[in-house]
């Protein structure tokens, strides 16, 4: 059978529109290569393998907190927002990393940190300096305490990493932490705030910087007066864009600002919103293009591995992309989750599939309760199916390698407040432990944290990483990186309009195949009966294809390919 011509990606897409379909691989820099031995990743070691990034096929890369921070979360406790930490390198380092990767064609999107600073950070050490009342203290959330001498604080609220949300300074105001102690919110109804922010994105915009991606967005914006309602009334209040707290209407105030100079570049910059909503509607003005433009959907993160839960949220995502004008957003694991190929490999349970894999880890990882095998099974058809939908797809690092989450990190080393604030009851950041997915990449089969670095890495690896190495999988037929690698490859040479069709002849609830333009064919299996495949050249398989007696291909369970198609 002879191919049909496919579009070409570059022949259809501006140069404005590059993240519409991009492949963004997420780097938790101090994870990912670490440069000078010290155990931390950092620029140095990122730089050393932008040739790595190339080869796996990225068009972007995401790059988690690098500034100055005291590491009381992983850096998303930022304090200085115009800096790079000093463990991680230098704005020289960061100007030499932009070049390497654009170099070799890699966009840059960065972590913007709106909702919180640091307790470091000079404006919170300043507001501690400052008098109650003060403008100082204005720019973040202070307010008296109940109670006869204050001592209660202002409202019962508990932080997202549990334990409370408001702590007491030293002449007896609180403040307020959405997130650790060491996270004051900010006041986003001080002038000076939205200055500065502005500032920020100017400052990493003028270094080069394509994008960036917006942590926790539906935060910034609060009204709060005088009497707090207590968490009983928050939570009977709707999410309806009035809330006192999340998801608010006038938080697109904001981003409508940002985007007046994300378009004073050319091309214009980018933004992607961490937005955690009620509804895909209300997710929708977070990504439209008066907006930050595009948000991240973490439905699929959600969802167990179900054709039919799949169906539903590829169709509502996509319905919601013709709204607002974005292109949608796919997400499996990132350095909040436990990764997917765990994930698929525990038993199924009712409830979300992340809340399942926290609770794994919170166990200890018992092996008895997980099939490791059929979890990366899955997490490769999972990817295929992905990388074949219209629309981006956010990559974490270590999934093209297969990673299963480390649950073997004894207690004293973990590093994540959501465990350090909780106990074992009650693990917190709605039940993630986070510290097994932040775990030092393995490069090498063998060394010092398996080539991570020459120092040793800042959590422990497990043995079994070796077997997940780069240096094992690279050039190994049938390997998790090699498959990842082609799927990419392909990807950016099948990819063509935001559009699909399902082939209902082939889908069921068991199998979702689906058609993008130019003949690309993606048949997933997610049952375990195999599946008879229709005619056509495969392109690329997840796992081991078998043959029918007739000669036709069959797809086991738990796979995906790819197949061309003549166009009719
Ligand atoms: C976001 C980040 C998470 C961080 C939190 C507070 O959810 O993804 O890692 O802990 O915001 O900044
Ligand atoms: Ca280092």
């Amino acid at each position: 059978m002879t191919a049909a011509p496919l579009t070409s990606p570059s022949a259809t897409r501006s140069d404005a529109d590059w993240w519409r379909q991009a492949a963004v691989y997420q780097i938790y820099p101090r994870s990912f290569a670490d440069g000078n031995g010290d155990g931390i990743g950092d620029l140095a070691g990122i730089i050393s393998r932008v040739p790595y990034l190339a080869e796996l096929g990225v068009d972007a890369v995401w790059l988690s907190p690098f500034y100055p921070s005291a590491l009381a979360d992983g850096g998303y406790d930022v304090d200085d927002y115009r800096d790079v930490d000093p463990t991680i390198g230098t704005l020289e380092e960061f100007d030499e990393m932009v070049a390497a990767l654009h170099g070799v064609g890699i966009k840059l999107i960065v972590d913007v940190v709106p909702n919180h600073s640091s307790d470091r950070h000079v404006w919170f050490q300043e507001a501690l300096a400052s008098p109650k009342g003060s403008d100082a203290r204005e720019r973040y959330i202070f307010r008296d305490g109940r109670g006869e001498q204050g001592e209660e604080p202002p409202a019962d609220w508990t932080s997202i990493f549990s334990g409370p949300a408001w702590t007491r300074v030293p002449d007896g105001q609180w403040y307020l932490h959405s997130f650790a102690t060491e996270q004051p919110d900010f006041n986003w109804r001080h002038p000076e705030v939205h200055e500065d922010f502005l500032h920020t994105l100017r400052f990493w915009s003028d270094r080069g910087v394509d994008g960036f991606r917006i942590d926790v967005a539906h935060g910034l914006s609060k009204d709060l007066g005088e009497v707090l309602p207590s968490t009983a009334e928050l939570r009977a209040m709707p999410k309806d864009g009035t809330h006192p707290l999340w998801d608010r209407d006038d938080v697109h105030e904001i981003y409508a600002e940002w985007r007046e100079l994300f378009d004073q570049y050319e091309p214009p910059r980018i933004a992607v919103a961490e937005a955690w909503v009620e509804t895909p509607e209300r997710r929708a003005r977070y990504a439209s293009p008066e907006g930050l433009g595009q948000a991240f959907n973490f439905d699929l993160m959600e969802a167990d591995f179900d054709a039919v839960h799949f169906r539903d949220i590829v169709t509502d995502n996509l319905a919601q992309s013709a709204v607002t004008g974005s292109s949608t957003t796919w997400v499996f694991s990132n350095h909040d989750g436990v990764r997917h190929a765990t994930r698929y490999g525990l038993p199924p349970r009712a409830g979300r599939a992340v809340k399942q894999g926290a609770e794994w880890v919170a166990a200890g990882g018992p092996e008895g309760g997980i099939d490791r095998e059929l979890g990366l099974r899955r997490a490769r058809a999972a990817t295929m199916f992905e990388l074949a939908l219209p629309g981006s797809a956010y990559l974490y690092q270590g999934e093209e390698l297969g990673l299963h989450e480390v649950a073997e990190i004894p207690d004293e080393e973990r590093q994540d407040p959501a465990f350090l604030r909780t106990t074992a009851a009650d693990r917190g950041f709605d039940g993630l432990g986070r510290d097994g997915c932040r775990v030092p990449l393995p490069w090498t089969r063998s060394g010092s944290s398996f080539g991570f670095g020459e120092g040793g890495g800042h959590l422990p690896q497990p043995a079994w990483f070796a077997d997940f190495s780069v240096e094992v999988e690279d050039g190994t037929a049938g390997s998790t990186l090699e498959m990842y690698r082609e799927a990419l490859r392909l990807r950016t040479e099948l990819q063509g309009e935001e559009t699909l069709e399902w082939d209902e002849a082939l889908s069921s609830d068991d199998v979702l195949a689906f058609e993008r333009p130019g003949g690309w064919l993606s048949v997933t299996n997610f049952g375990a009966e195999p599946v008879t495949l229709p005619a056509g050249e495969l392109l690329l398989a997840s796992g081991e294809l078998a043959a029918a007696a007739d000669g036709s291909a069959v797809l086991p369970g738990a796979t995906t390919a790819w197949l061309r198609q003549s166009a009719a």
